[in-house]
């Protein structure tokens, strides 16, 4: 069912009859709003590219029947009215509401545009989710869980169309601002200038030669873009509600590591990096995330052979011949701001861990993984 424009302009002014923005020390229930906008922005531009590249036949033609794009549409179309909702719920509350930037997803067709579409939906998912407990103002929170639940179904949705598991574990997992910043930045090449800066930083890239979807158990190659010679003490964690699960890491050169798959992570799984392994929160994050999409053993994300490790990387390569993405750091990005107290000085933009150089490393090649990874399951479809 879809809002109404009466609907959603009525829980505008119900916005509007709230309390002022509710502040914290660091970021705002406007800065929180308007991240989530720059997120549902970047979701709205890319199901109507999408649906500007591609027919109902091309759809059809690589195994999607109906009603599924229909339903394609319909998703775009909820998109769409979460960015008009956001936007004005800012409005009504006095703030300056972020507008779209100019983006590059690199599908290049229907399998990679769907296996991208459910890489940001599951992102997306874990962004309100990471984002709900710093929510201040129960109205908002309420808001966006409405368009939690929604975004969990198009994931589930586009998970089931690309052969996966639908809902792989019982539990989301969360991602704090700055862990899906750095994913975000990967597909936005630049904003309006207007939008300012979010109190968000992006931590260097974390890539994947091989992206295969894998198996709990197995070995995933990470590489960090940047020097990471004498960098010692480092872990890795895949993030879930319950806190990291650390898994074992072992450094295979300069900046090459290879992480076994832990117990208890399932479907689209976050890795981080980080320095000690006493927590893996944005003080100690020094990589990442990497997302590991982790298969089902009896599922068709482990019947293997079409989608191995070793054969992967080529699949993900060849799927993304023109990756050559104009990739900006991530700092440069601009993630937006609103207000001007909302930026504390202590939150920053600042840089990553000193020790890592080249921070937005080679983002290309991580998005070639990540929509090879899953683009790889939708072989299974024919
Ligand atoms: C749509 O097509 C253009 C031109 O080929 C391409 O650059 C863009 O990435 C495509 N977008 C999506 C979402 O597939
Ligand atoms: C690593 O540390 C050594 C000793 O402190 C220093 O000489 C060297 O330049 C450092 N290397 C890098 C790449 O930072």
């Amino acid at each position: 069912m879809k809002f109404s424009s009466v609907a959603l302009a009525s829980a505008a002014m119900g916005f509007a009859q709230a309390t002022p923005l509710a502040e914290r020390a660091q970021i705002t229930d406007a800065d929180v709003l308007n991240y989530a906008l720059t997120l549902e922005h970047l979701e709205a531009a890319f199901y109507q590219e999408g649906l500007n590249n591609y027919t109902h036949a091309d759809f059809q033609k690589a195994g999607m029947q109906d009603p599924f794009y229909a339903n394609l549409k319909e998703t775009a179309s909820d998109e769409q009215q979460h960015v008009q909702f956001l936007t004005k719920a800012l409005k009504a509350a006095g703030a300056s509401p972020v507008e779209a930037c100019t983006y590059n997803f690199p599908s290049t067709d229907v399998k990679s545009f769907l296996a991208l579409g459910s890489i940001l939906e599951g992102v997306g998912v874990s962004a309100y989710l990471g984002a709900a407990a710093s929510i201040m103002d129960k109205t908002y929170l309420t808001a966006a869980g409405s368009i939690l639940t929604v975004e969990a179904r198009h994931s589930a949705y586009l998970r089931a169309a690309l052969g996966e598991a639908p809902a792989a574990q019982a539990f989301d997992n969360p991602l704090d601002f700055d862990e899906v910043y750095t994913l975000a930045s990967l597909f936005i090449a630049s904003c309006p200038e207007s939008n300012g800066k979010l109190p968000v930083k992006a931590f260097p890239a974390l890539t994947m030669p091989s992206m295969a979807p894998v198996m709990t158990g197995s070995k995933v190659d990470l590489m960090v873009a940047g020097d990471m010679m004498n960098t010692s003490d480092i872990y890795a964690a895949f993030i879930t509600v319950t806190g990291p699960v650390w898994a074992t890491l072992e450094s295979t050169g300069a900046g090459e590591y290879t992480v076994v798959v832990p117990e208890g992570v399932a479907g689209q799984s976050y890795v981080v990096l980080t320095k000690g392994n006493k927590q893996a929160t944005d003080d100690n994050i020094v990589a990442g995330p990497a997302i590991v999409e982790v298969g089902m053993p009896n599922g068709p994300m482990g019947m293997g052979s079409k989608c191995g490790q070793s054969g992967s990387q080529a699949s993900s390569m060849s799927m993304m011949p023109s990756m050559s993405m104009p990739m900006p750091s991530a700092s440069k990005t601009g993630m937006p701001s609103m207000s001007s107290g909302s930026m504390t000085s202590s939150s920053a933009s600042a840089s990553a861990t000193p020790a890592f150089n080249g921070a937005s490393g080679n983002r290309a090649s991580v998005v070639a993984g990540l929509v090879g990874a899953v683009a790889c399951a939708a072989a299974f479809l024919q």
